[in-house]
């Protein structure tokens, strides 16, 4: 099992002033960043379907003596260009700059054969695990490119680095989000705006329950596991990494 790295190593203000965009920000990965972010000083904003989850997030946000973030409820499997560019807009009109984005909201289902499978299910996979975060991006460019070196992180997946049988319309979508981080990252290999992939393995969350609903959780790296990867890729600086696929929890930067 994987421990978590004690936040502690981080410094406790360095996201000082900076704001942040976490989607899936009601629960899992996403809800422990948002968490941390806001624990080291960043301004969040909470992107999710279901306005109750993410307003747990904000109360334990406002609890921990976090900068006051902001709810912004959508539902990326319906959500468009206007809806994005609207979401773009009001960031910048409301906090006045972005400065980094988490991709953590994901559509997952449950494990089938292909012949089981339907043009609906993929549809709606490949909205809201890659069209959304490439969408996302696009709303938000002319405002990250306004910090300095914003940092972009999307969530990959090991089926869809090497799919295998079952894994179907969930294993595609994650596979075309890791062919668009490659574009992305080449499109901005010469602007002030950073891309980085990152596969975690397994986690204690509830999509993993619901891909491996036998399995014994007590076994599973903890939740927060990977914050301290989540926290080192958004760190401000030139040296940080840039265009880098990140595979498993032990090859990750740490510490800023
Ligand atoms: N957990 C693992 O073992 C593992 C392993 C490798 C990679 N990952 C990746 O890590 C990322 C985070 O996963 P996780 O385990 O934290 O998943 P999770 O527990 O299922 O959380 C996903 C989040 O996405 C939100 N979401 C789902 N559909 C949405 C939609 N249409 N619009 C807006 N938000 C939506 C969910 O909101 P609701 O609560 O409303 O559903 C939830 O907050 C994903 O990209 C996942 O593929 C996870």
């Amino acid at each position: 099992m994987t421990e978590s790295l004690p936040a502690s190593v981080f410094p406790a203000d360095f996201l000082a002033g900076r704001v942040i965009l976490v989607t899936g920000a009601g629960g899992g990965v996403g809800r422990a960043a948002a968490l941390a972010y806001a624990r080291h000083g960043a301004t969040v904003i909470l992107l999710g379907r279901a306005v109750g989850k993410l307003e747990q997030t904000y109360d334990e946000i406002v609890a921990a003596g976090g900068p006051q973030p902001a709810i912004f409820p959508l539902d990326l499997a319906s959500a468009g260009d206007a809806e994005y560019q609207a979401m773009a807009e009001a960031i910048s009109y409301q906090l006045g700059r972005l400065d980094g984005i988490l991709h953590a909201a994901a559509a997952f289902e449950a494990l089938s054969p292909l012949d089981m499978e339907n043009v609906e299910g993929w549809t709606r996979l490949f909205k809201v695990n890659a069209a959304a975060p490439a969408a996302i991006n696009r709303a938000c460019a002319p405002f990250l490119s306004a910090s300095d070196l914003a940092s972009v992180i999307l969530i990959g997946e090991s089926h869809g680095h090497a799919p295998v049988a079952y894994w179907g319309g969930f294993a595609v979508s994650k596979a075309a989000l890791e062919a668009y981080f490659r574009i992305q990252a080449d499109e901005w290999s010469d602007k002030p705006m950073r891309v980085n992939l990152v596969i975690p393995g397994p986690l204690n969350t509830p999509q993993r329950a619901r891909s491996h609903p036998g399995e014994d959780k007590a076994r599973l790296p903890d939740i927060n596991a990977l914050t301290p990867t989540l926290l080192a890729l958004m760190r401000p600086g030139a040296e940080a990494p840039r265009g880098r696929l990140i595979e498993g929890l032990d090859t990750l930067p740490t510490a800023p």
